[in-house]
């Protein structure tokens, strides 16, 4: 059992003990070592001017994880190497990504600049298949915000920057961190204390075991939902159960005709596996939060916390996803939809966790279309989701499973639409409307800041009808601007 909390500043080990279970690793930065590069912009995970990067042994390779230290508790840097802005330059020659900014003008006001610096230092080590473009870059870039340069010249920058393979003082010194690293990774459970602490347990059976004692505490995947209860609700928050450490929890297993992702998968690792069940997935997850966010936000947060207007939910409910929950040494499986039982109560009890999500492939016949509605495209919450599967008898719906987020308190299947859309024929608008009428009828939406409730119930049946019109393959307008399958088809290959 370990008491301290331990990660690596300049090559050096750097010991927290018994810190506030809550405090942020941006904080620990600004306020507790003055290292005031890093910078405070929304304390919410959404402008990514308090970017910074974790380097990280995964499957002994170092890999740089660019996050937002405002949301991140600073408990979860243990392990890693954290690296800041002010850590780049090597004496007065700037890293390659610093220059680049520098020669293509890509900072004014400069508050932005340093977040920018470090999502494209995580870039610029970036493993890639073939040379960036332009819309690479963008999707990279789409959890830092810049109010005055405007984007084009930071993009300039990082595509002149993150040409060539990496080249710098870190991957030259990436032999003596890798056994800096491992020597950290020493196995043992974290906990900091005994009435309030941070504890990030090594095994499923310590984190069984310590939830069930202290079933009061608050697990944490990824704290991008749990942060904003620091920064933005103020939350006091005594007992944190840090999963990240937890041996097996991030499991991706392939079955023949599904793919298990244990809780702690993050959305960044997610995603070419989810991509391979449908292309729709793919750009799904492409447009879930930024980076900084899915490189720690997990499958099982996203789950777990219950939200109505959480993405994963109703593609995993479309595709029939089983839920694995663990309390103590006893296990249960349940259908996804069925976990969510009102609005903010999930079916979980006290000291039980979800351990794993199990998604079915697609099989012969069957379609899935996904759609995600946001007022802003990227980095956004989703005001509805619409997530479509129908297996077909020739041209007819031999059945439909459809789940939406944002119509109703929790992800919910439209029952009457589904019933109605037996035996209509994809390629026939006509046949469609009774399902389309029975869709109006399943929701009550609500009206809140992301959309009304007329706006909720138009655009569900505008989904189903998308839906309709791309599986039936006969469109008569074009159905995508962005995200085109056959464009997400031809990027994978
Ligand atoms: C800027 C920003 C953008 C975002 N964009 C999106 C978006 O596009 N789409 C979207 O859906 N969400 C989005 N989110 C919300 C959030 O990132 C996701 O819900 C994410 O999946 C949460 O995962 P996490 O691991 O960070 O959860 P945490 O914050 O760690 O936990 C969330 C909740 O789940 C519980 N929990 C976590 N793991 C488990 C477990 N294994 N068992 C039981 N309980 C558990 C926690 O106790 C907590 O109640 C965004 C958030 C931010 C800050
Ligand atoms: S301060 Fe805005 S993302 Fe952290
Ligand atoms: S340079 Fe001012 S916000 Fe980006």
């Amino acid at each position: 059992m370990r008491r301290e909390i331990a990660f690596l500043r300049h090559g050096k080990p750097v010991r927290l003990d018994n810190p506030s279970p809550t405090l942020t690793l941006l904080d620990y930065l600004r306020l507790i070592e003055r290292a005031t590069g890093t910078k405070e912009g929304c304390a919410e995970g959404d402008c990514g001017a308090c970017t910074v990067v974790l380097r990280r042994l995964v499957g002994g390779r170092p890999v740089y994880q660019p996050v937002n230290a405002c949301i991140l508790l600073a408990g979860q840097a243990d392990g890693a190497e954290v690296i800041t802005v002010e850590d780049l330059a090597d004496g007065t020659d700037l890293h390659p990504v610093q220059r680049a900014l520098v020669e293509r003008h890509g900072s004014q006001c400069g508050f932005c600049t340093p977040g920018f610096i470090m999502t494209l230092f995580a870039l610029y080590h970036a493993p890639r298949a073939g040379p960036l473009n332009r819309s690479a870059v963008n999707d990279w870039l789409a959890g830092n915000l810049c109010r005055c340069t405007g984007y084009r010249p930071i993009v300039d920058a990082a595509l002149d920057a993150c040409a060539g393979a990496a080249a710098d003082r870190f991957t030259a010194n990436e032999a003596a961190v890798r056994l800096a690293l491992a020597a950290h990774d020493d196995g043992q459970d974290l906990i900091t204390g005994e009435e309030a602490f941070f504890a990030a347990p090594a095994s499923i059976a310590s984190l069984a075991g310590l939830y069930l004692a202290h079933p009061d505490a608050v697990l944490v995947g990824g704290a991008t939902d749990v942060g904003l209860w620091i920064t933005k609700q103020l939350r006091s928050l005594p007992k944190i159960i840090w999963l990240g450490r937890v041996r097996g929890l991030d499991a991706i297993e392939e079955e023949p005709d599904a793919i298990v992702f244990g809780a702690t998968v993050t959305h960044q690792a997610a995603r070419p596996h989810l991509a391979r069940i449908d292309p729709d997935l793919g750009e799904l997850m492409r447009r879930f939060a930024g980076v900084q966010i899915r490189e720690v936000g997990t499958i099982g947060g996203n789950i777990a916390n219950g939200s109505p207007i959480g993405d994963t939910p109703p593609a995993l409910i479309a595709l029939g996803a089983t839920l694995a929950l663990q309390r103590g040494q006893g296990t249960r499986s349940l259908p996804l939809e069925d976990f969510f039982l009102a609005y903010g109560k999930q079916d979980r009890g006290a000291g039980e966790f979800v351990r794993s999500v199990r998604v079915p492939k697609l099989g012969a016949n069957e379609h899935l279309r996904c759609y995600k509605i946001s007022k802003r495209f990227d980095q956004d919450i989703s005001a509805v989701l619409g997530a479509f599967k129908l297996t077909l008898d020739g041209a007819r719906v031999a059945s439909a499973r459809i789940a939406f987020g944002g119509m109703a308190a929790t992800p919910k299947r439209p029952r009457a639409a589904e019933t109605a859309l037996r035996g209509v024929d994809v390629r026939d608008p006509a046949s469609w409307r009774p399902a389309l009428a029975a869709l109006a009828e399943d929701f009550t939406p609500i009206s809140d800041m992301r959309a009304s409730a007329d706006y909720r119930r138009d655009i569900a049946q505008a989904l189903l009808t998308k839906a309709l019109t791309e599986i039936g393959g006969t469109p008569t307008r074009l159905t995508r601007v962005v995200g085109r399958r056959e464009d997400i088809n031809a990027a994978a290959s």
